[in-house]
Protein backbone atom coordinates (compact mmCIF):
# COMPACT_ATOMS: atom_id res chain seq x y z
CA UNK A 1 0.00 0.00 0.00
CA UNK A 2 1.98 2.50 -1.29
CA UNK A 3 2.12 6.39 -2.00
CA UNK A 4 0.07 7.54 1.29
CA UNK A 5 2.91 10.52 1.75
CA UNK A 6 2.76 11.60 -1.82
CA UNK A 7 -1.09 11.86 -2.17
CA UNK A 8 -0.94 13.99 0.98
CA UNK A 9 2.30 16.04 -0.01
CA UNK A 10 0.40 16.58 -3.40
CA UNK A 11 -2.51 18.20 -1.66
CA UNK A 12 -0.37 20.32 0.84
CA UNK A 13 -1.27 18.10 3.86
CA UNK A 14 0.57 16.39 6.66
CA UNK A 15 1.68 12.62 5.71
CA UNK A 16 -0.23 11.40 8.54
CA UNK A 17 -3.40 12.47 6.71
CA UNK A 18 -2.72 10.57 3.23
CA UNK A 19 -2.29 7.34 6.12
CA UNK A 20 -6.06 8.49 7.46
CA UNK A 21 -7.29 8.40 3.25
CA UNK A 22 -5.06 4.81 3.06
CA UNK A 23 -7.17 3.53 5.80
CA UNK A 24 -10.15 4.62 4.07
CA UNK A 25 -8.84 2.60 1.07
CA UNK A 26 -8.17 -0.41 3.18
CA UNK A 27 -11.91 -0.36 4.02
CA UNK A 28 -12.73 0.06 0.44
CA UNK A 29 -10.61 -3.29 -0.96
CA UNK A 30 -10.99 -5.10 2.29
CA UNK A 31 -15.34 -4.66 1.62
CA UNK A 32 -14.62 -5.49 -2.61
CA UNK A 33 -12.55 -8.79 -1.78
CA UNK A 34 -15.27 -10.15 -0.25
CA UNK A 35 -17.86 -8.76 -2.84
CA UNK A 36 -15.52 -10.72 -5.11
CA UNK A 37 -15.22 -13.58 -2.89
CA UNK A 38 -11.46 -13.31 -2.80
CA UNK A 39 -10.41 -15.94 0.47
CA UNK A 40 -7.22 -14.72 1.28
CA UNK A 41 -5.95 -10.79 1.03
CA UNK A 42 -2.65 -9.68 3.17
CA UNK A 43 -1.72 -6.55 3.09
CA UNK A 44 1.97 -4.74 3.56
CA UNK A 45 0.89 -2.00 6.23
CA UNK A 46 4.79 -1.38 8.37
CA UNK A 47 7.69 -3.16 7.30
CA UNK A 48 10.08 -3.76 9.08
CA UNK A 49 12.28 -1.07 7.43
CA UNK A 50 9.33 1.33 8.24
CA UNK A 51 10.81 1.57 12.19
CA UNK A 52 13.67 3.64 10.30
CA UNK A 53 10.88 6.69 9.63
CA UNK A 54 11.23 8.97 12.10
CA UNK A 55 9.56 8.63 15.54
CA UNK A 56 6.63 11.45 14.77
CA UNK A 57 5.29 9.34 11.97
CA UNK A 58 5.46 6.03 13.51
CA UNK A 59 3.97 7.21 16.84
CA UNK A 60 1.21 8.67 14.45
CA UNK A 61 0.87 5.56 12.29
CA UNK A 62 0.70 3.37 15.22
CA UNK A 63 -2.07 5.70 17.21
CA UNK A 64 -3.95 5.22 13.48
CA UNK A 65 -3.61 1.05 13.50
CA UNK A 66 -5.26 1.32 17.04
CA UNK A 67 -7.91 3.32 16.10
CA UNK A 68 -8.56 1.34 12.66
CA UNK A 69 -8.45 -2.25 15.19
CA UNK A 70 -11.37 -0.88 17.33
CA UNK A 71 -13.17 1.21 14.39
CA UNK A 72 -13.48 -2.20 12.04
CA UNK A 73 -13.75 -4.76 14.63
CA UNK A 74 -17.87 -4.92 14.58
CA UNK A 75 -17.29 -4.75 10.41
CA UNK A 76 -15.40 -7.86 10.42
CA UNK A 77 -17.21 -9.78 12.64
CA UNK A 78 -20.44 -8.51 10.25
CA UNK A 79 -18.84 -9.76 7.38
CA UNK A 80 -17.31 -12.85 8.41
CA UNK A 81 -13.66 -11.79 8.57
CA UNK A 82 -10.84 -13.85 9.93
CA UNK A 83 -8.14 -11.03 10.90
CA UNK A 84 -4.49 -12.23 11.21
CA UNK A 85 -0.99 -10.88 11.52
CA UNK A 86 2.34 -11.41 9.96
CA UNK A 87 6.07 -10.27 11.41
CA UNK A 88 7.85 -9.11 14.49
CA UNK A 89 4.37 -8.54 16.12
CA UNK A 90 6.83 -8.49 19.48
CA UNK A 91 8.11 -4.84 18.44
CA UNK A 92 4.84 -3.44 18.42
CA UNK A 93 4.21 -0.75 21.01
CA UNK A 94 1.74 -3.27 23.71
CA UNK A 95 -1.59 -0.55 22.87
CA UNK A 96 -1.03 -2.12 19.06
CA UNK A 97 -0.49 -5.92 20.07
CA UNK A 98 -2.88 -6.00 22.54
CA UNK A 99 -5.77 -4.09 19.72
CA UNK A 100 -4.14 -6.92 16.99
CA UNK A 101 -4.61 -9.56 19.42
CA UNK A 102 -7.65 -8.62 20.69
CA UNK A 103 -9.61 -7.99 16.86
CA UNK A 104 -7.37 -11.91 16.16
CA UNK A 105 -9.39 -13.23 18.82
CA UNK A 106 -12.58 -12.25 18.55
CA UNK A 107 -12.12 -13.10 14.90
CA UNK A 108 -10.59 -16.10 14.55
CA UNK A 109 -13.92 -18.03 14.09
CA UNK A 110 -14.87 -16.79 10.87
CA UNK A 111 -13.66 -18.24 7.55
CA UNK A 112 -15.62 -16.18 5.06
CA UNK A 113 -12.11 -14.48 4.15
CA UNK A 114 -8.91 -14.03 5.56
CA UNK A 115 -7.66 -10.66 5.84
CA UNK A 116 -3.72 -10.97 7.09
CA UNK A 117 -1.97 -7.57 8.24
CA UNK A 118 1.72 -7.42 7.87
CA UNK A 119 3.37 -5.42 10.36
CA UNK A 120 6.59 -4.72 11.53
CA UNK A 121 7.21 -7.75 8.65
CA UNK A 122 10.23 -8.21 6.32
CA UNK A 123 10.52 -11.39 4.15
CA UNK A 124 14.21 -11.92 4.89
CA UNK A 125 13.26 -11.55 8.70
CA UNK A 126 10.46 -14.15 8.01
CA UNK A 127 13.43 -16.37 6.87
CA UNK A 128 15.77 -15.48 9.71
CA UNK A 129 13.18 -16.45 12.15
CA UNK A 130 12.43 -19.72 10.55
CA UNK A 131 15.51 -20.61 9.79
CA UNK A 132 16.41 -20.47 13.26
CA UNK A 133 13.13 -22.50 14.51
CA UNK A 134 14.23 -25.35 12.12
CA UNK A 135 17.93 -25.10 13.21
CA UNK A 136 16.51 -25.14 16.82
CA UNK A 137 14.48 -28.31 15.70
CA UNK A 138 18.02 -30.10 14.56
CA UNK A 139 19.72 -28.84 17.53
CA UNK A 140 17.46 -30.79 20.01
CA UNK A 141 17.89 -33.72 17.63
CA UNK A 142 14.14 -33.59 16.19
CA UNK A 143 15.09 -33.12 12.63
CA UNK A 144 17.42 -34.18 10.53
CA UNK A 145 19.36 -31.78 8.26
CA UNK A 146 18.34 -33.94 4.96
CA UNK A 147 14.80 -34.11 5.44
CA UNK A 148 14.76 -29.79 5.22
CA UNK A 149 12.61 -29.28 1.82
CA UNK A 150 10.46 -26.90 0.75
CA UNK A 151 7.18 -27.78 2.98
CA UNK A 152 9.88 -27.62 5.91
CA UNK A 153 10.26 -23.92 5.52
CA UNK A 154 7.07 -23.11 4.20
CA UNK A 155 5.70 -24.86 7.58
CA UNK A 156 7.92 -22.35 9.69
CA UNK A 157 6.44 -19.28 8.36
CA UNK A 158 4.66 -16.93 10.40
CA UNK A 159 1.55 -17.85 9.20
CA UNK A 160 1.95 -21.47 8.09
CA UNK A 161 -1.78 -22.03 6.95
CA UNK A 162 -1.86 -18.72 4.50
CA UNK A 163 -1.74 -20.18 0.93
CA UNK A 164 0.82 -18.51 -1.80
CA UNK A 165 -0.40 -15.31 -3.06
CA UNK A 166 -1.79 -15.62 -6.98
CA UNK A 167 -1.53 -11.81 -7.32
CA UNK A 168 0.42 -8.74 -5.61
CA UNK A 169 -0.75 -5.74 -6.58
CA UNK A 170 1.94 -2.64 -6.03
CA UNK A 171 0.36 1.02 -5.87
CA UNK A 172 1.71 4.53 -7.08
CA UNK A 173 4.09 3.05 -9.80
CA UNK A 174 7.25 1.38 -7.56
CA UNK A 175 8.60 -1.60 -9.59
CA UNK A 176 9.99 -3.25 -6.43
CA UNK A 177 8.80 -5.99 -3.98
CA UNK A 178 10.06 -4.09 -0.60
CA UNK A 179 11.05 -7.37 0.91
CA UNK A 180 7.24 -8.27 0.83
CA UNK A 181 6.32 -12.05 1.26
CA UNK A 182 9.83 -12.92 -0.62
CA UNK A 183 9.72 -16.46 -0.23
CA UNK A 184 5.80 -16.80 -0.43
CA UNK A 185 5.59 -14.91 -3.98
CA UNK A 186 8.01 -17.09 -6.16
CA UNK A 187 5.22 -17.77 -9.12
CA UNK A 188 3.13 -14.95 -7.85
CA UNK A 189 1.77 -12.61 -10.76
CA UNK A 190 2.81 -8.92 -10.39
CA UNK A 191 0.38 -5.90 -10.85
CA UNK A 192 2.00 -2.38 -10.66
CA UNK A 193 -0.72 0.18 -10.86
CA UNK A 194 0.07 3.86 -10.82
CA UNK A 195 -2.90 4.91 -8.55
CA UNK A 196 -1.74 6.07 -5.26
CA UNK A 197 -2.86 3.93 -2.37
CA UNK A 198 -5.43 6.52 -0.97
CA UNK A 199 -6.84 6.43 -4.51
CA UNK A 200 -7.57 2.80 -4.68
CA UNK A 201 -10.94 1.96 -5.44
CA UNK A 202 -12.85 -0.60 -5.41
CA UNK A 203 -12.55 -0.38 -9.02
CA UNK A 204 -8.91 -0.27 -9.26
CA UNK A 205 -9.26 -3.59 -7.49
CA UNK A 206 -11.48 -5.05 -10.17
CA UNK A 207 -9.05 -3.67 -13.00
CA UNK A 208 -5.86 -5.58 -11.39
CA UNK A 209 -8.16 -8.79 -10.81
CA UNK A 210 -8.95 -8.76 -14.70
CA UNK A 211 -5.46 -8.01 -15.30
CA UNK A 212 -4.83 -11.17 -13.68
CA UNK A 213 -7.22 -13.17 -15.51
CA UNK A 214 -5.52 -12.66 -18.46
CA UNK A 215 -2.40 -13.84 -17.32
CA UNK A 216 -0.91 -17.36 -18.47
CA UNK A 217 0.70 -19.11 -15.24
CA UNK A 218 2.81 -22.28 -16.13
CA UNK A 219 4.45 -22.24 -13.20
CA UNK A 220 8.08 -23.51 -15.32
CA UNK A 221 5.98 -25.65 -17.41
CA UNK A 222 5.05 -24.93 -21.04
CA UNK A 223 1.73 -25.43 -21.06
CA UNK A 224 -1.06 -24.13 -19.03
CA UNK A 225 -2.30 -27.11 -17.47
CA UNK A 226 -6.60 -26.78 -16.47
CA UNK A 227 -5.80 -28.42 -13.52
CA UNK A 228 -2.53 -25.90 -12.39
CA UNK A 229 -3.91 -22.68 -13.76
CA UNK A 230 -4.56 -20.50 -10.49
CA UNK A 231 -2.44 -22.75 -8.01
CA UNK A 232 0.81 -23.61 -7.82
CA UNK A 233 1.97 -27.11 -8.62
CA UNK A 234 5.26 -27.92 -7.18
CA UNK A 235 5.31 -30.97 -9.55
CA UNK A 236 5.68 -28.70 -12.36
CA UNK A 237 8.40 -26.36 -10.08
C1 LIG B 1 2.73 3.70 2.47
O1 LIG B 1 2.80 5.03 2.08
C2 LIG B 1 2.22 3.54 3.87
C3 LIG B 1 3.17 2.99 4.85
C4 LIG B 1 4.37 2.53 4.59
C5 LIG B 1 2.73 2.93 6.23
P1 LIG B 1 4.14 5.84 2.19
O2 LIG B 1 4.18 6.50 3.53
O3 LIG B 1 5.32 4.97 1.88
O4 LIG B 1 3.94 6.93 1.05
P2 LIG B 1 5.03 7.60 0.10
O5 LIG B 1 5.86 6.50 -0.51
O6 LIG B 1 5.84 8.50 0.95
O7 LIG B 1 4.22 8.32 -0.92
MG1 LIG C 1 6.44 4.65 0.18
Amino acid sequence: MDGNGRWATARGLPRILGHRAGAEAVRRVVEGCCELGIPALTLYAFSWENWRRPSQEIRELMELLVEFLQGELDRLRANEIRLQAIGRLEELPPPVLHQLQAAMAQTEAFHRMTLTLALSYGGRQELVDATRHIARLVQQGRLTPEVIDEQTIAQHLYRPDLPDPDLLIRTSGEQRLSNFLLWQISYCELYVTPTLWPDFTKQTLVEAVAAYQHRQRRFGNTTVSEATNGQSDPAAE
